[in-house]
């Protein structure tokens, strides 16, 4: 990673380490998330100065903590010590007390006149959320004395369940870093840590009755490089908690509201365990435990008795650590390979009495079999499951609860059936996906792109869902799957900022939602980042670029911005800008192939450069139609894209690529005017593991009058091969050069996966970018 510029300049500008006496620190209470209702009154202010004491009910333990907990967050941020009491005198004062009936658990109520700071929940939970509240709308200024102007706040979250899911077999994580992640979780309000504690890769958790899960379980040998290089480190990785640490976290999570969430992955991602107990694989093993990332093909034996009893075994040990209504069970990513073939799965598809039909394998009907298995033990202990949306393959077990990962259809879906839905769809809150298009200047992530925008924009509640229907949305989470996470301060890096807009999808009524406005009091947020110390991501501070295909004028239109309004300075000829470089202020109109380069010019320091090659050729922002439909998921700014003068890259998720599924690419470009020309031109971007397939042919027609077209030329290409590479395809056609006004270029999908792949019959995706014509 190339050495990124950090705001700690922000922090200095803002004077927090600055110690000039008694400085009034004017508090802000736009904070992240939004509270629901902020009003401002007419009660003049109240300063929080070293004579304010705290004040929670007597007797009242948890009110106590709270009022320990402002305390801590008051002296991070002041430096002053405050006095915490319990009493009812509000004045001149900060009073913590219940109240509320009839509000929903988590409401808050936050009251500032010049008498005082009120701050009432309908729980203890909500008191600390009003209490995050007050935290976050204080600058933090060392020596400063804090001032409120008089406000009525009123707030409660839209979502119960406000989670993130942390993965600490194929990277472990700390006990401390455990609980540094949960401060972060409190102070972005969310209220469940979904702890992700077996996979392949490592057995997390100690089970008394089972030693060799975390003896032989929780360590690996070595650890692949990169993404399954087939070169190893040579290095041994390993670790686990004991229950009494895990106990230890369930406390401290609970003390912040929080509710911890155990997984137990089955019956796949299960191959650690089977190195440790490989009677409970269908071939007896031996096993490993993985030293790659992907999903093995070793999972637990359905047909095998002492499995069943395994699963209870370490399920009640699980419950007994944890308290959480839920218990997580896994089911995702099981593949059936070795059930076909095992004799004892087979014997008890024979027993069940199980058939395959139209809609499932024999052996996801035994998938079913395991998952309620596992439920009705969680069940018997008055417990629920949570599932991953596999488990609505084979038939849902009746309580279970979903979490639709692959996109929302597995939530719909079992919204519909009537059962609790949590959304965590990847292409919105997959947290090991890059934030950034520069992924050459990022640490190795696992892929994707999802930038902060894209997570702030995520609305949960599925519109063709009825509102009875929509009840069954419970919440909403984002996940941090480590394979490509190795240390703590990475996990932060991928996590901050996108929490903050995770965070505003979980609490923040849609209505009030708005990304400027959002994006306006991020720094403030960050600054807290800073203080705590958090390694934080600071992409948003780097200059943004909107680019508009412009076919009135045949122009490609910049419009550059920053966050915080930072002066932008650009060149067009490939230098690097410099103060004396022009400022970026207005639509930058480009006319003709160039390099744009920009960067944010602060006196902190410069942010990273933003690069854009824009390259004209004749179809260059001409009015470009689509006569088949794009998909919608990869749409993007539509069929436009495909000639605004810009390239994708080798990630097809950027937004500079547009997809076509099950239909074909179909477009007419308008050249305007009669215009000569011989080659046409397009790119592909093939990822063939997710079903990205290379285009089957290339046709070119022409037309004068844009409704009777020639062809001029075409060409045909072959079915994808197991050992086609991924990456970019260029296909072009040249021709006798004519004279045209409309070119019609039609490009068709691979319309059925072939046999060799996971996916054989099934369509594929057509990614394209950039159709150049000359
Ligand atoms: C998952 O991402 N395998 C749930
Ligand atoms: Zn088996």
């Amino acid at each position: 990673m190339k050495a990124l510029f950090k705001l700690v300049g922000l922090l200095a500008m803002a004077g927090i380490w600055s110690s000039c006496g008694n400085n009034k620190e004017i508090a802000n209470y736009q904070v992240i998330p939004l509270p629901q209702e902020v009003t401002m009154t007419s009660d003049g202010e109240f300063a929080i100065n070293n004579g304010t004491q705290i004040l929670y009910p007597e007797n009242n333990e948890k009110m106590q903590r709270n009022a320990q907990f402002l305390a801590g967050y008051l002296k991070e941020a002041t430096g002053t010590d405050y006095v915490v009491e319990a009493g009812v005198e509000g004045k001149g004062n900060i009073l913590l007390c219940l109240g509320l009936e009839g509000e929903r658990p988590e409401a808050y109520r936050l009251g500032v006149t010049s008498e005082g700071i009120t701050i009432t929940g309908a729980s203890e939970a909500g008191v600390f959320y009003g209490i995050q509240t007050l935290r976050k709308s204080i600058t933090p200024v060392k020596n400063s004395t804090p001032v409120l102007a008089s406000v009525d706040i009123k707030d409660y979250p839209r979502f119960s369940y406000r989670g993130v899911h942390l993965d600490v077999s194929r990277h472990f994580f700390a006990i401390d870093e455990v609980k540094s992640f949960i401060d972060m979780m409190a102070l972005h309000n969310m209220n469940r840590l979904h702890w992700h504690l077996s996979d392949d890769q490592g057995w997390r958790l100690e089970i008394k009755k089972y030693p060799l899960l975390t003896e032989i379980g929780s360590k690996r040998k070595e650890t692949v490089i990169g993404r399954n290089s087939g070169e190893y480190d040579g290095k041994p990785y390993g670790g686990f908690y004991t229950q009494e640490q895990a106990r230890e976290i369930v406390a401290y999570a609970a003390e912040r509201y929080i509710t911890v969430i155990p997984e137990i992955d089955l019956p796949g991602h299960m191959q650690a365990a089977l190195a440790a107990y490989p009677n409970l694989g269908c071939t007896g093993g031996p096993y490993e435990v993985w030293t790659q990332w992907g999903v093995s093909d070793n999972v637990l034996c359905a047909g095998t008795d002492s499995v069943l009893t395994f699963i209870d075994d370490v399920l009640s040990e699980v419950m007994d650590i944890f308290p959480s209504q839920y218990i997580h069970v896994g089911g995702d990513e099981c593949p059936k390979a070795k059930w076909v073939t095992c004799p004892k799965c087979q014997a008890r598809i024979k027993t069940l009495g199980i058939k395959s039909d139209a809609r499932h394998s024999k052996e996801e009907y035994l998938q079913s079999f395991i998952i309620n298995h596992a439920e009705k033990f969680v069940n018997s202990h008055g417990r629920r499951i949570i599932g991953w949306d596999e488990i609505l393959e084979g038939g849902l077990a009746p309580d279970a609860t979903v979490m639709s990962w692959r996109g929302e259809g597995g939530g719909i879906e079992a919204a519909r059936q009537k059962h609790d839905v949590i959304m965590t769809p990847n292409t919105y809150l997959y947290f090991d996906y890059y934030q950034t298009k520069d992924t050459e200047n990022e640490p190795l992530a696992i892929g994707g792109y999802l930038p902060i925008e894209r997570v702030y924009s995520y609305e949960p509640m599925p519109a063709s869902l009825t509102s009875e229907e929509q009840k069954y949305i419970i919440g909403v989470q984002a996940n941090h799957w480590a394979e490509y996470i190795p240390t703590y301060s990475q996990l932060q890096y991928m996590a901050l900022p996108r929490w903050a807009a995770l965070a505003e999808v979980q609490w923040t009524n849609p209505e009030k939602k708005n990304y400027e406005d959002f994006l306006s009091r991020l720094p403030r947020l960050i600054n807290i980042y800073a203080l705590e110390g958090y390694n934080y991501a600071t992409h948003v501070f780097d200059v943004k670029a909107d680019f508009v295909a412009n076919s009135a004028d045949g122009t490609v239109d910049v419009v550059m911005t920053t966050i915080d309004h930072a002066p932008i300075h650009y060149t067009l000829d490939g230098t690097e800008p410099t103060v004396a470089s022009p400022v970026a202020d207005s639509i930058l109109v480009i006319k003709q192939s160039c390099t744009l380069n920009a960067l944010a010019i602060r006196t902190t320091g410069n942010s990273r450069m933003l690069t854009e090659k824009i390259a004209f050729s004749k179809s260059t922002s001409k009015p470009t139609k689509a006569n088949q439909p794009i998909n919608r998921q990869y749409q993007f700014n539509g069929v436009t894209t495909l000639t605004d003068g810009l390239k994708g890259n080798g990630n097809y998720k950027t937004g500079r690529w547009i997809a076509f599924y099950r239909n074909d690419m179909d477009v007419t470009i308008d050249l305007q005017q009669p215009t000569e020309i011989s080659t046409v031109s397009f790119t592909t971007c093939v990822e063939k593991g997710d079903w990205v397939f290379d285009a089957r042919g290339f046709t070119v027609e022409v037309s004068d009058d844009g409704e009777n077209f020639t062809k001029v030329a075409s060409e045909e290409y072959p079915v994808m091969k197991a050992d086609d590479r991924n990456g970019l395809y260029e296909h072009k056609l040249t021709f006798t050069p004519v004279k045209t006004r409309y070119v019609r270029v039609m490009v068709p999908s691979e319309k059925s996966i072939p046999q060799w792949h996971g996916g054989r019959g099934n369509p594929a995706f057509l990614f394209v970018d950039e159709i150049t014509i000359d």
